[in-house]
């Protein structure tokens, strides 16, 4: 009986049922599960947390918004990071990649939560652009005081919304939901807008109450 000698990769291909294993050792889905949703954007599916499924709908609804929100706040943040200018350029480009840092962790815990609840967390950035209530920037650079205040409105919208959350999540029981908005969404938005507000004081860099006024 002759002796054949295996050839490199022979074993893989006896594994893969003959078919061509890729050389990354990836092996490729059908390509009818690309595209093929198997759990749609607004169902909720079940978790044993003791909190209804239509309160845990409710709150993932809630949540989606004040994500595109915090999602849409980020990127203005990076954006105004990178366009600062002015005597104030090098504090400003600092607090604004600061609070960019900030909105983006809470985006990851505002996402987390939602999986958490069952739901589906928006991700993709043109279904990002969907939800959001805060406007397009028109994409090149505006004066400062305008970029700032361009900031502290999309805060604002935001913060109304996460209000509301928080009320309703209060009447719904959702008290991990109510916590996150409450803790860390709601405080970290009212400092950051403290913190921008304040560039918007009418103050000379020299103090102008010279001696004997
Ligand atoms: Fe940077």
């Amino acid at each position: 009986m002759a002796i054949t000698k295996s050839r490199p990769g022979a074993s893989a291909a006896a594994a893969t049922n003959g078919k061509k294993k890729p050389s990354n050792g990836t092996v490729r889905p059908p390509d009818k599960e690309l595209g093929t949703e198997i759990q749609r954007f607004g169902d909720v599916i079940d978790r044993p947390i003791k909190l209804d499924e239509d309160e845990r709908s409710k709150s993932c609804d809630i949540m989606n918004g004040v994500l595109a929100d915090t999602q849409i706040l980020y990127a203005l943040y990076k954006k105004h990071h990178w366009l600062m200018r002015g005597h104030t350029f090098y504090q400003l480009h600092l607090l604004l990649d600061k609070h960019a840092e900030e909105q983006q962790q809470l985006a990851d815990d505002l996402a987390e939560r939602i999986q958490k609840l069952g739901g589906i967390a928006v991700g993709d950035p043109r279904h990002v652009a969907e939800l959001t209530d805060i406007p397009r920037p028109p994409d090149g650079a505006e004066s400062v005081p305008a970029m700032l205040q361009r900031l502290l409105d999309a805060h604002e919208l935001t913060i109304a919304r996460v209000r509301d959350g928080i009320e309703k999540t209060d009447d719904g029981d959702d008290q991990g939901t109510n916590d996150l908005l409450v803790s860390q969404v709601l405080r970290t938005n009212e400092t950051h807008v403290w913190y921008i507000a304040e560039h918007l004081v009418d103050t000379p860099v020299v103090d102008g109450m010279a001696a004997g006024d």
